[in-house]
C-alpha cells in the first residue's frame, strides 16, 4: 500500500508536549505535515509553565520535519490557529488534545474544580476548532480530532467534571459534523487509553508500561487524513486495538393499549420492560430519521389498533431468508435427485424461490396464547389438547421474494362448539411494509372441550373441497425419509411429539408423527410440479383437512384432479391406504401441465425502459468500436434483468462470430451462461457499488451454464471501462 503522507498539510495539535499529543506530533511530523506543537507546559492539574513544545519541536526537525511551537492556552484557541496561519499560510488537521485533570468525589469538587475542567476541554476545543472553520469552509478540506474518554462514555467514579466535559465533546462533534459535510469538514472523536501523566498512577505498572500513546497515533493521523471519509465517529483505542461505539436506541413500546387511552403512571409502569428491552436496538445517524421513525411506530400503532378492536390481536414479526426457505423445502422432500426441485435449494439458481407453503410459517400460532385466551369461560388449550384440523393459505400480493421481513397479526375469529370438541378458527394475516400480501386460516381443534353453548357452524371458515369421483388425473408417489420430522423441525415446529418418542407413546402413537403441515408441504410441491410449470407464483391459494398422521419414513401418493384453475388433491399413506390429506385444493393462476422437471421460467418480455437499458447501450457501442477484441471472448451471455422478482428483458451479449449486443433471446445459438438479476442491482454492479461475488453469494446474482465465462465479463460491465 502507498504510504499515507500529510505533505503541504498544516495541522495543529494542542497539548502536544508529551503523552499522546507528542506522539501525534511526532508521527504526523515525520510524514510531511507541518506541525503547530501546543502545549500550555503546565503540570498534570493545570498549574504552572515549562518548554515541553520546544523539545517536540527539536525532535521532528532532526528527523528533517517542519515543526513550530506554540504556548498558548487552548482556552485562546484563536492565538494557536493564529500561529498555524502566520507561520504556515494554512491550516488542514486541528487534534484537540490538550487536556487536564481535577479528580475529587463530588461532594469534594468545587466549582472551580469544575469550571476548569470545562474550560480547557470544552472551552479549548471551541476556540480553536471556531478559529479554524472559516478557513476549513473556505478551502473546503478540514479535519478535526475530538478528544473524549471512556470516563465520559461510561462513567468513572471521581471524574464528575472530566466526564461531563468529555461527553459534551461527543455531542459537540455531532452536530459539527453534519455542518461540516458539504465542505468536506471530518469530524471526529479519538477514546484513547494509554500510558501518559494523566494515567500513571490509574493503570498497573505493566499494563502502563504497554499502552504505548505510539499505538493509537497511527489511528488518530489515519483519521486526520484526506483519503479518511467518515465523520461523526468515536473511536475507542488502546493497544493496537480500535472500536467503535456508538449510540442506540431500544424499539420501545407505545405507553397505552389504544391511541384513545390516557397515559397513566400505571400504564408506563407497564410498558417499561419493553421501553428499556436492548435486545433488538436501532441506529440512527440523523435527528430527522429519529423522528421519521417515530411517525413510522405511532402509524403502525394506530393501524394496529384499529384492527385489535374487532378481535384481540396478537402481533409478532417474522424474518426470513434464503437459508430458511432451502431448510423448509428439505423438510417437505424437496430434493437434489429431482432436479425440478433445485429451484428450492439453492439459492443460485436463477430461479431460485419459496415453496408456497412456506409462507403458512409467519402464521403459526401454537405457542402464543391466542387460543388459550380465546376459550369459553371453564374451557381450556394448551398444547397437549389441540391438534392442527386444517389449513389455509391465500396469496393477496406479489408472491414474497427470497428474503424478508412480516408483521404478523393472529387472532382467533371464532370459536366453534362442534358438542364434545370446539374448534378455535384462527385468522392470520401477514403484512409486508403495512400491505396485507398473505391470510392464512387454520382450524383449531381443542379437545374435550365442547359443550359451551356456542355456535356449531361458521359464518368465516374457509371449507374443504371433495375431490372428484373420478380417477386421478395425475399421481405422484414419494417416500418421506426416516429423518423426515427432525429435518421439519428446523422450520420452527418444535413440539416434541414429532421428535420424542415418549411423547409420541404417551399420545396413542407408536412412534414420533411427522408434522402434518410437512406433509402438505410434499403434496403441494407435487401439485406445482404437476401443473403449475413448478412455479410457486403460480399459487393463488390452497387448503386441506389433516385426516390422519404420517409416520417418517412412509410413502405419500399425492393424487390430483384438475377443474379448471382448482387442482383438488388428496394425500394417502402408501402402506396402510390411509387418507392423510382430504378435501384439499391448490387455486392456480394459470394451469401449466406437467411440467415437473421444467426449470425455464416464464420470461415476460417488455419493452418499459430500464436503468440497465443505457449500460447495455453502453457495452454496445464498446462492443461495436472493438469488435475483434469482443470476439475474442467467444462465448454468448443472457441477461434476465429482472424488476420485483419477475424478469421483465433480457439481453444477449453475443461475444462470438459477429458480436452484437441486443434485446431478447440468443439470435444464433443458445446462451453459454445465463444471468439473472435485477435491474437495480446490476446497475450498482456496473457503478462498482455491488460487488459481483457478494452479489452471486448473497443470490443476488444468479447463474446458471458456464459460471467461470462469466468472469470474463468483469471489465465490461464496469461503468467507463474500455474493451
Ligand atoms: P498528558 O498530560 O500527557 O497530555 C496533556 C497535555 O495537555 C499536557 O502536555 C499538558 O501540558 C497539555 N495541556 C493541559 N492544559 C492545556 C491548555 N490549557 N492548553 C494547552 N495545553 C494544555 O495526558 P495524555 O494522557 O496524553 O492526554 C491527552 C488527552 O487524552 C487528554 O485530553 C486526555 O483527557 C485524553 N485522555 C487520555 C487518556 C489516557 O489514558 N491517557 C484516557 C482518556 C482520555
Amino acid at each position: 500500500m502507498d504510504q499515507l503522507r500529510f505533505d503541504g498539510r498544516v495541522a495543529v495539535v494542542t497539548g502536544a508536549g508529551g503523552g499522546l499529543g507528542k506522539a501525534y506530533a511526532l508521527l504526523l511530523g515525520s510524514r510531511g505535515a507541518k506541525v503547530v506543537v501546543n502545549d500550555l507546559g503546565g503540570s498534570r492539574d493545570g498549574s504552572g509553565k515549562s518548554n515541553f513544545a520546544d523539545a517536540v519541536v527539536q525532535e521532528i526537525k532532526a528527523k528533517g520535519g517542519e515543526a513550530v511551537a506554540d504556548y498558548n492556552s487552548v482556552v485562546e484557541g484563536d492565538k494557536i490557529i493564529k500561529t498555524a496561519l502566520d507561520n504556515y499560510g494554512r491550516i488542514d488537521i486541528l487534534i484537540n488534545n490538550a487536556g487536564i485533570l481535577r479528580d475529587r468525589s463530588f461532594q469534594k469538587m468545587s466549582e472551580q474544580d469544575w469550571d476548569l475542567i470545562q474550560a480547557v476541554h470544552v472551552k479549548g476545543a471551541f476556540k480553536t476548532t471556531h478559529a479554524a472553520w472559516a478557513t476549513f469552509k473556505a478551502q473546503k478540506f478540514g479535519r478535526v480530532i475530538m478528544t473524549s474518554s471512556n470516563s465520559g462514555l461510561f462513567g468513572n467514579f471521581g471524574q464528575a467534571n472530566y466526564s461531563a466535559a468529555k461527553m459534551a465533546l461527543v455531542g459537540f462533534m455531532n452536530t459539527l459534523a453534519l455542518e461540516g459535510e458539504k465542505y468536506n469538514i471530518l469530524i471526529n472523536t479519538i477514546v484513547p487509553t494509554a500510558a501518559s501523566r494523566l494515567t500513571e498512577d490509574i493503570l498497573p505498572p505493566e499494563m502502563f508500561q504497554a499502552m504505548k500513546p505510539e499505538l493509537i497515533a497511527p489511528v488518530v493521523a489515519y483519521m486526520s487524513h484526506e483519503s479518511f471519509t467518515d465523520s461523526a465517529l468515536v473511536i475507542d483505542s488502546t493497544l493496537g486495538f480500535a472500536t467503535k461505539t456508538h449510540l442506540v436506541r431500544s424499539l420501545g413500546a407505545p405507553l397505552r393499549k389504544k391511541p384513545t387511552d390516557e397515559v397513566t403512571l400505571e400504564s408506563v409502569k407497564e410498558a417499561w420492560p419493553q421501553v428499556v428491552d436492548m435486545s433488538k436496538t436501532k441506529r440512527f445517524d440523523r435527528m430527522p430519521e429519529v423522528t421519521v421513525d417515530l411517525v413510522g411506530r405511532i402509524q403502525d400503532f394506530e393501524h394496529r389498533s384499529k384492527l385489535d378492536s374487532t378481535h384481540p390481536s396478537y402481533w409478532s414479526t417474522y424474518n426470513y431468508n434464503s437459508k430458511d426457505l432451502i431448510c423448509y423445502a428439505l423438510g417437505v422432500g424437496a430434493s437434489v435427485v429431482n432436479p425440478g426441485d433445485l429451484r428450492f435449494l439453492y439459492e443460485a439458481h436463477e430461479n431460485f424461490n419459496a415453496l408456497p407453503t412456506y409462507f403458512i410459517l409467519p402464521g403459526m400460532s401454537m405457542e402464543s396464547p391466542v387460543v388459550a385466551n380465546a376459550m369459553p369461560p371453564g374451557k381450556h388449550a394448551d398444547f397437549t389438547n389441540i391438534l392442527h384440523g386444517e389449513q389455509f393459505i391465500e396469496f393477496l400480493g406479489e408472491f414474497p421474494g427470497t428474503e424478508g421481513s412480516f408483521t404478523t397479526r393472529n387472532y382467533v375469529a371464532e370459536v366453534l362448539d362442534k358438542g364434545s370438541s370446539a374448534i378455535a378458527i384462527v385468522n392470520s394475516e401477514i403484512y409486508q411494509n403495512k400491505e396485507l400480501i398473505i391470510r392464512t386460516q387454520q382450524h383449531i381443534f381443542v379437545v374435550g372441550q365442547g359443550g359451551f353453548g356456542g355456535p356449531r357452524d361458521s359464518k368465516v371458515a374457509v371449507g374443504v373441497q371433495p375431490a372428484p369421483k373420478r380417477k386421478p388425473d395425475a399421481v405422484v408417489e414419494q417416500r418421506t425419509s426416516e429423518d423426515q420430522a427432525a429435518l421439519y423441525r428446523l422450520s420452527g415446529d418444535l413440539n416434541p411429539l414429532h421428535i420424542d418418542n415418549n411423547v409420541a407413546v404417551a399420545s396413542g402413537h407408536p412412534k414420533p408423527i411427522l408434522h402434518g403441515l410437512a406433509s402438505l408441504g410434499f403434496s403441494v410441491r407435487h401439485v406445482i410440479a404437476k401443473f403449475a410449470g413448478n412455479n410457486s407464483s403460480n399459487v393463488k391459494a390452497l387448503k386441506a383437512r389433516f385426516a390422519k398422521p404420517v409416520l417418517p419414513g412412509q410413502t405419500l401418493i399425492t393424487e390430483m384432479w384438475q377443474e379448471g384453475n382448482r387442482v383438488h388433491f388428496q394425500t394417502k399413506v402408501k402402506e396402510t391406504g390411509n387418507v392423510v390429506i382430504a378435501g384439499a385444493y391448490v387455486d392456480l393462476k394459470n394451469v401449466v401441465k406437467d411440467s415437473g422437471s421444467a426449470s425455464s421460467a416464464q420470461s415476460s418480455q417488455s419493452s418499459g425502459s430500464l436503468k440497465s437499458d443505457s449500460l447495455f447501450a453502453k457495452i454496445e457501442s464498446e462492443v461495436k468500436a472493438n469488435a475483434d477484441k469482443a470476439k475474442s471472448v467467444g462465448a454468448i451471455y443472457l441477461y434476465n434483468i429482472t424488476k420485483d422478482g419477475k424478469t421483465v428483458k433480457q439481453w444477449t451479449l453475443e461475444l462470438k462470430g459477429t458480436p452484437g449486443v441486443y434485446q431478447g433471446q440468443p439470435k444464433s445459438g443458445k446462451a453459454d451462461t445465463t444471468m439473472t438479476v435485477s435491474d437495480d442491482d446490476l446497475v450498482d454492479i456496473a457503478a462498482g457499488t455491488l460487488n459481483p461475488q457478494a452479489a452471486f453469494m448473497k443470490g443476488k446474482l444468479k447463474i446458471s451454464g458456464n459460471i467461470m465465462l462469466a468472469q470474463k465479463l468483469g471489465p465490461l460491465l464496469k461503468t467507463g471501462a474500455k474493451l
